[in-house]
């Protein structure tokens, strides 16, 4: 080959590089890009602060493998698991600026932006996973009062479904039997004023922190005690630095998944409505593992021997609850809307 030949060669080598280059970066998170055959990919950024062997880290992975396979391949789901891309402080601002389009943070990370959903965690909102579902669906009180949410929707934010992790369980270095026994301790709590008053109710203080924290604040004191369902303590093995956990079952760990509504909106119609199937599968997966990933989670803490575990008895669970219940849900009902919670108090006297 001649050096003119030569020449061409590398302009085509070169001009090929920076059109590749070129498509790479449309492709980024939530842009679409070319493919092949002239339609258009999208990238779907998914963040959450769990590790993927978790309820909500196994049914993002469903998520993904149901859009991924039901869009042909158009939209990609990179999920980020653990707080490793964006974390309790920063994951739904990364959501409003469409550096990541899904979250699926607990409701009390929403305190700031959407109060009412703490809703969620009202303290004694559930006596047994078995309710969970009655309670929190999309045509529940309290699922349309999350599915509606204006605050959500004037911050671009659009709810496509509800997950769970079940029960909280309090855990600390010290035995928990009575609400007395929590008194002068200090307690991790996620960011809701809810949260903060049940553990002032107990006689307890309260600091909130970000999720990621939570395992090196306990161990090197800088707080007693948290709660948590077992899968997150487990996965955080916040067990091997706690000596005791109260089988307590005094709230709940809900999930809104929610995805940015511009980006959403400037899918084509029938990937929209691919995103909204494979949340509603992908919910229905949550719902069948939760419950059954935290009781193996539970298993392996007993197994590794470094925690107790403290069952008690329904009176001694009364007396955790009679000091929450009606208290704490009428101290919010303005926040988070009288009628539901009025609803809500009305369900628990029927049961
Ligand atoms: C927590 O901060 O304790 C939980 O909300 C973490 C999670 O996402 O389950």
């Amino acid at each position: 080959m001649g050096r003119q030949g030569r020449r061409a060669q590398v302009v085509v080598l070169v001009v090929a590089g920076v059109l590749a280059l070129a498509a790479c970066g449309v492709r980024g998170a939530g842009a679409g890009g070319g493919d092949a055959a002239g339609g258009e990919n999208f990238t779907i950024k998914f963040s959450h602060v769990v590790t993927p062997a978790t309820p909500k880290g196994q049914a993002a992975e469903k998520f993904k493998e149901i859009v991924e396979q039901r869009s042909g391949g158009r939209v990609t789901v990179e999920i980020y698991p653990n707080s490793e891309l964006y974390g309790d402080k920063d994951e739904l601002q990364a959501l409003q600026s469409n550096s990541v389009q899904m979250l699926a943070p607990a409701s009390a990370k929403f305190t700031t932006i959407a109060p009412a959903l703490q809703v969620l965690d009202l303290p004694f909102l559930f006596d047994t996973v078995e309710d969970i579902p009655q309670v929190v669906s999309p045509d529940s009180a309290a699922g349309k009062a999350i599915y509606e949410n204006e605050a959500l929707a004037t911050n671009n934010i659009k709810v496509v479904g509800l997950w769970d992790n079940g029960l909280k369980q309090l855990s600390s270095n010290t035995e928990m039997r009575t609400p007395d026994s929590l008194a002068g301790l200090s307690f991790r709590i996620q960011p809701s004023d809810v949260l903060r008053s049940q553990f002032e109710s107990w006689g307890a203080s309260s600091t909130p922190m970000a999720f990621s924290e939570v395992y090196n604040a306990l161990q090197q004191g800088v707080v007693n005690g948290q709660e948590n369902p077992y899968s997150n303590i487990e996965s955080q093995n916040m067990h091997t630095v706690q000596r005791y956990i109260t089988a307590s079952n005094h709230g709940y760990i809900g999930y809104v998944l929610v995805i940015n509504n511009q980006f959403l909106q400037s899918l084509p119609a029938d990937l929209q409505t691919v995103v909204q199937e494979s949340a509603d599968e992908a919910t229905a997966y949550n719902r069948e593992v939760a419950a059954k990933l935290n009781e193996e989670a539970r298993t392996t803490i007993e197994q590794a021997g470094t925690t107790t575990i403290t069952e008690l008895t329904p009176e001694e669970r009364q007396a955790f609850k009679d000091r929450v219940v009606p208290s704490v849900w009428q101290q919010y009902a303005d926040v988070i809307g009288p009628d539901l919670v009025n609803d809500l108090l009305a369900q628990q006297n029927a049961q």
